[in-house]
């Protein structure tokens, strides 16, 4: 199994010099590299759907990208429908997945006539009152889960996320009432869970599917997929991955006598390696025996580290183009006003220090594998604005989202009389 290989000084992102991405577009900036998002696209081809998780990255370029990839798409809210439909997609290529539909989304999900995977009973319901007859998949909680973070598992009795599975009966007689018919089946456990976790979702789905019956002609082995966001970690068998789902799909197909179609739903899979965050170092200080690099990117950009202790891996870009720097152990933080506001963090928010090149003020620090659930987290806590977004594609490196200004920020905003 391969492992990653992160350096902590580089002079280069995609191809292009990460000096002269930053000078050009500002820091901090999002950067994207267009080629690494297709590869993982296509690692995935053996499944016969990859419908993208956006929330992981839901810029339209990329969703165009990812489109042209091949892979069809998830949306979670009425902003992520609209989103993909902006970007091209055609609406029997989005299904919506989510535990309830709010007002906007139930519009645009019967308007459109979308697939909808139900992930409470009410949906149902709710779905049946307005469009009886419809086809749904139902995103059913296996009774266990697992993530990187407690925060990111999705499965067991502490999760809101899906139907219980001992409910699917009475979900099937729902559904019934309404002409509904079941063709679809999903489970996603967790986000950046491991391959041994995801195995035991195969033995669940096809316990369940066998409860459903013949009308399923999908099966959704959710996203979840981890990538290595440190030197030690291993990327995943996809291969592996694949025959174990195969090899369920394979026995349901023959217990219902017809095919069955296999999708896949990955988010982080596809955006994580494919991004880092590009900042500017401000301050080089000493606390006590602690060594800080302030930069001017903040949780408000990129929430990981503080949401849940996850660690990115970081380099440092010297302005110089230096390749050689002495090294020093160094707390990485950012511009806000809040001591959290640490980038190097373990979980519950215990400070701690990462081995990196000694960096001085103008030089640019990278953080890297931010693609996934790196800008869509971003806010306006501090009145900061939100970060560009930069696409590098055959060398060219293009603006796909601009910085957000003072106007930006306060669009909406209203002072009564
Ligand atoms: N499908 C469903 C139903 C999901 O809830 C999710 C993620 C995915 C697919 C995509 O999961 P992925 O392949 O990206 O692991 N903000 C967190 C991750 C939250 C994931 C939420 N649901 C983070 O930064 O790690």
């Amino acid at each position: 199994m391969s492992t990653a290989t992160f350096s902590t000084l580089r002079t280069q992102f995609a191809g292009l010099p990460i000096a002269d991405l930053a000078r050009q577009f500002g820091t901090p900036t999002y950067l994207y590299d267009a080629k690494v998002i297709a590869e993982k696209v296509a690692d995935l081809a053996a499944f016969d759907v990859v419908r993208y998780a956006q929330k992981a990255c839901s810029n339209l370029a990329i969703l165009d990208r990812v489109r042209r990839a091949g892979a069809l798409v998830d949306a979670v809210s009425a902003g992520e429908i609209r989103r993909a439909l902006a970007a091209g997609y055609q609406p029997e290529e989005i299904v919506y997945t989510a535990d309830i539909f709010d007002a906007a989304a139930l519009e645009l999900a019967v308007e459109h006539k979308l697939h909808v995977n139900c992930g409470s009973p009410e949906m149902i319901d709710q779905l049946g009152d307005v469009r009886p007859g419809a086809d749904v998949t139902l995103r059913v909680n296996p009774g266990f889960g697992h993530g990187h973070s407690q925060k990111t598992n999705t499965g067991g009795p502490q999760s809101k996320h899906g139907i219980w599975h001992d409910q699917v009966d009475d979900c099937l007689r729902r559904a019934d009432q309404y002409g509904i018919t079941v063709t679809g089946l999903h489970m996603h456990i967790g986000s950046g869970t491991d391959l041994e976790h995801l195995a035991q979702v195969c033995e669940a789905m096809e316990r369940i599917a066998q409860v459903v019956g013949r009308t399923l002609t999908t099966i959704s082995a959710g996203g979840g997929l981890p990538v290595p966001y440190r030197s030690t970690e291993t990327y995943v068998n996809i291969e592996d991955y694949f025959r174990l789902w195969d090899a369920t799909r394979n026995r349901l197909a023959e217990s219902f006598g017809h095919a069955l179609r296999l999708e896949i739903e990955p988010g982080r899979y596809l955006a994580a390696e494919a991004g880092c965050l590009v900042a500017e170092v401000r301050a080089v200080k000493k606390m006590g025996d602690n060594l800080f690099f302030l930069v001017d990117a903040g949780f408000n950009d990129l929430a990981r580290p503080v949401m849940y202790g996850a660690y990115h891996p970081i380099a440092i870009a010297p302005r110089d183009g230096a390749t050689d720097r002495p090294e020093v152990d160094a707390v990485v933080g950012g511009p806000l006003c809040e001591s959290g506001d640490i980038f190097t963090q373990k979980e519950g928010g215990y400070v701690d220090s990462r081995r990196l090149p000694i960096a001085r003020v103008g030089d640019y620090l990278l953080l890297e594998n931010a693609g996934a659930y790196g800008f869509v987290m971003a806010s306006n806590y501090n009145s900061k604005t939100r970060p560009a977004e930069v696409l590098i594609e055959d060398g060219e490196a293009k603006l796909i989202r601009r910085r957000e200004t003072f106007e930006d920020l306060i669009r909406g905003e209203i002072i009564p009389e």
